[in-house]
């Protein structure tokens, strides 16, 4: 793991109180597809290009319009009050100094329209559809008002799976209802009507495709899926199994993400996440086909342990870790790979 994400990691760990670290930190279930993200990555072996210019190195990306200094994105993750007073405004704005993107959750702890004002660059607004089904949809509408530039529809939780070190999500209902309170139904109970969709269907993702900007498939681990997915209209594939928080024992994201990059040749990006600590991380994601990768907790231990700076520190130095391995594979740029950079372990 690169040092300044084990270390914001260890000042997270001290600073947040016990309940917000482990919901942060937990997985679901034994926690089996938890542990085994980060070692999927590193059971990977880089076949370098040797005898090339390498002076000039540079891991910038455009992704669906967007540009980016590095292939390296915030994922969607809930609440980011828990780890900082101003949230997802500290978010955005270290992520935005950093040249890369955030994709705005919807269970995020501030307004929509509040982290827009916030932003210096391009952003993104994941979707959950809710049990009240107008809810989630009207909040991705104003999302895309404010400004979202793509959609991504996470379809890997049509239930909230049971946390391993989780007694409930340590949130004041202000944080939890701050962009569904306005478009709550009369009458009824708020938490019922804002858990979970149970079907988070492809229909709903080709209706999503009618907003106006591009929508991306979160949760995808088949090929047969992600094709599914490009049929339904999907602009964009993110493989991950949710940090290890839905389905425990699915595969890892590093070992599923070859036959997803296969089944979508090329039509569309493919993200991936889960596990992603060090640029030889992001190397071997790029290796295996993927177009960039996303950040899970490394971005809420960067948030706690310093603020925007804290984000912004992460990033710069995921960067510089890149450059560092980009240059030594024989690459000038994410996509100048060499051919067959990545192959398996030999056991
Ligand atoms: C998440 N994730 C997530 N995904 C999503 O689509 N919407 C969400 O609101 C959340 N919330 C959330 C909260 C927390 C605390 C975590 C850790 C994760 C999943 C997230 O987008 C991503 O898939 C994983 O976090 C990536 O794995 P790593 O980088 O955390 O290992």
């Amino acid at each position: 793991m690169l040092r300044i994400l084990a270390e914001q990691a260890e000042q997270a760990a001290a600073r947040l109180p016990r309940e917000v670290y482990d919901y942060y930190a937990t997985g679901s279930g034994d926690e089996i597809a938890l542990d085994e993200a980060a070692a999927a990555w590193r059971r990977y072996r880089f076949r370098p290009r040797i005898g090339l210019d390498m002076t000039a190195v540079d891991t910038a990306v455009r992704l669906l319009g967007a540009d980016l200094a590095l292939p390296v994105l915030a994922a969607p993750t809930a609440y980011h009050r828990l780890a900082h007073p101003d949230g997802e405004v500290a978010t955005i704005r270290g992520v935005h100094r950093a040249g890369s993107l955030l994709v705005l959750s919807s269970r995020c702890s501030r307004r929509i329209e509040d982290v827009a004002a916030a932003a210096d660059g391009p952003w993104w607004f994941q979707v959950y559809l809710l049990a009240e089904t107008s809810i989630g949809r009207q909040v991705a509408r104003r999302a895309v008002d404010a400004g979202a530039g793509a959609l991504v529809l996470t379809m890997d939780t049509p239930y909230t799976a049971v946390k391993k070190r989780l007694a409930g999500v340590p949130v004041s209902d202000d944080d939890y209802l701050i962009n569904f309170a306005e478009h709550l139904p009369a009458g009824g109970d708020p938490f019922v009507a804002t858990t979970q969709d149970p079907a988070c269907t492809l229909d709903a993702l080709h209706e999503l495709t009618g907003y106006g900007v591009p929508v991306l498939a979160k949760g995808v681990l088949r090929g047969d899926d992600a094709q599914a997915c490009l049929d339904a209209g999907a602009a964009g594939i993110v493989v991950s199994n949710h940090g290890g928080r839905q389905l425990d024992r699915a595969v890892a994201t590093a070992d599923a993400l070859a036959e997803v990059v296969e089944a979508v040749a090329g039509r569309v990006p493919v993200l991936v996440d889960g596990g992603i600590r060090s640029g030889l991380d992001v190397l071997t994601a790029l290796g295996l086909g993927a177009d960039a990768v996303l950040l899970g907790r490394p971005i809420l231990w960067a948030l706690a342990a310093g603020g925007a700076a804290g984000v912004t520190a992460a990033l710069d130095a995921l960067r510089g870790d890149l450059v560092e391995g980009l240059a030594l594979a024989g690459a000038t740029a994410p996509t100048d790979l060499p051919p067959g950079l990545v192959t398996r372990a030999p056991r």
